[in-house]
């Protein structure tokens, strides 16, 4: 079982991105054979600046191998490491009707917000295809906003498939984790850099201080009975603590003595525990960009040998000889 997953570099991780998407898929390298590359070519859609790109790629790197990525186990590479991506995708644009692109959520919402069409941009659900379809992948894992894509990719397969009639692609199966709990922010909406209400996975101690001393909360005073049930305090530490802690953090709420910034300090505490291994290995990583370079090429030559493989076949069928 192949599964693949492609994650755009966006540079500064937060809690609502490791518990929604990270974690997960460095789980799901228990469950298959996974595929994982960071996707800078479709990066390319929306960030024109080098050195924003460069750095986010090497972040997202960093990031990943930090939070346990295995490359041994795993494939894991950049995207424009591996070029014959490049050329799936201009066979398979040949293939793909201006009406399915034109149908695609992604693209129309985002030219509905203002975003200024570029070639990029429509064609990009093709080089999504491209990506999925190199590597015989059967589950590829993602959010609802792509879903479509992964439809639009067997959509794309099947009818290659039929024109030159042989099963060149496998169809993939899309992988929606529906009961993806939405993390709340410090403000209780759900946290994104979007909203400015995030708590950094990797930031300096005093930043990740500020902002779980942040957290909103209603006004009752030390003296108080508290209600744990609907408190963002309490909400958050709910990712961190076991049952036990929770009885006892229920307990403290219920008990008068204790205010809010005692239960968020307790909370620091258990954000600071749960990342500290890893904040050990990502500053090792980040001293050693060589290390992390040679880790990347390791998985851009696995890569590079199976997509090498199934480009001679895809070439030989649609007659490039
Ligand atoms: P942001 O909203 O901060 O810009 P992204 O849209 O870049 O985050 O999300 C990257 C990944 O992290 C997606 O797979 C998304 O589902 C997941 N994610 C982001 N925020 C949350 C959250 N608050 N709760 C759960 N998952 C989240
Ligand atoms: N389009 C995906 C996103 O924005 C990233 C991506 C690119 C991807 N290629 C992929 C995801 C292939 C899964 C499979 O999140």
């Amino acid at each position: 079982m192949r599964i693949l997953s492609g994650i755009q570099p966006s540079g500064t991780i937060h809690i609502g991105n490791y518990f929604g998407m990270v974690k997960k898929m460095i789980e799901s390298q228990n469950d298959g054979d996974l595929f994982a590359f960071i996707a800078s070519y479709h990066a390319l859609t929306s960030v024109k600046d080098k050195a924003f790109l460069e750095q986010n790629t090497f972040e997202a790197a960093v990031n990943f191998l930090a939070l346990g990525m295995d490359p041994e186990k795993s494939t894991f590479w950049v995207q424009h490491h591996v070029k014959e991506v490049l050329e799936l995708y201009w066979i398979l644009s040949n293939n793909t009707s201006m009406g399915l692109l034109e149908r695609a959520h992604s693209y129309k919402d985002k030219t509905a917000k203002g975003i200024s069409a570029n070639h990029g941009l429509f064609s990009y659900p093709v080089l999504m295809a491209a990506d999925i379809l190199l590597f015989d992948s059967n589950i590829v894992p993602v959010g609802k906003d792509q879903i479509q894509h992964v439809e639009m990719t067997r959509d794309i397969a099947t009818s290659i498939n039929h024109t030159y009639k042989q099963e060149l692609f496998v169809l993939p199966e899309s992988k929606v984790d529906e009961i993806v709990a939405t993390v709340p922010g410090t403000d209780g909406a759900k946290m994104s850099k979007s909203y400015g209400n995030t708590i950094d996975m990797f930031n300096t101690k005093k930043k990740i201080k500020k902002q779980v001393m942040g957290i909103v909360t209603d006004s009752k005073e030390l003296d108080d009975v508290k209600q744990w049930q609907d408190c963002n305090v309490y909400k958050l530490s709910e990712l961190f603590m076991n049952e036990g802690e929770l009885k006892d953090l229920q307990k403290r709420y219920e008990t008068p003595g204790e205010g809010y910034g005692h239960f968020k300090l307790t909370l620091l505490d258990k954000i600071n525990e749960h990342f500290a291994p890893y904040e050990e290995k990502r500053a090792h990583l980040l001293e050693n960009p060589k290390e992390v370079h040679e880790i990347l090429a390791f998985g851009a030559a696995k890569a590079s040998k199976i997509a090498q493989e199934k480009m001679r076949v895809i070439r030989d069928a649609v007659g490039l000889i």
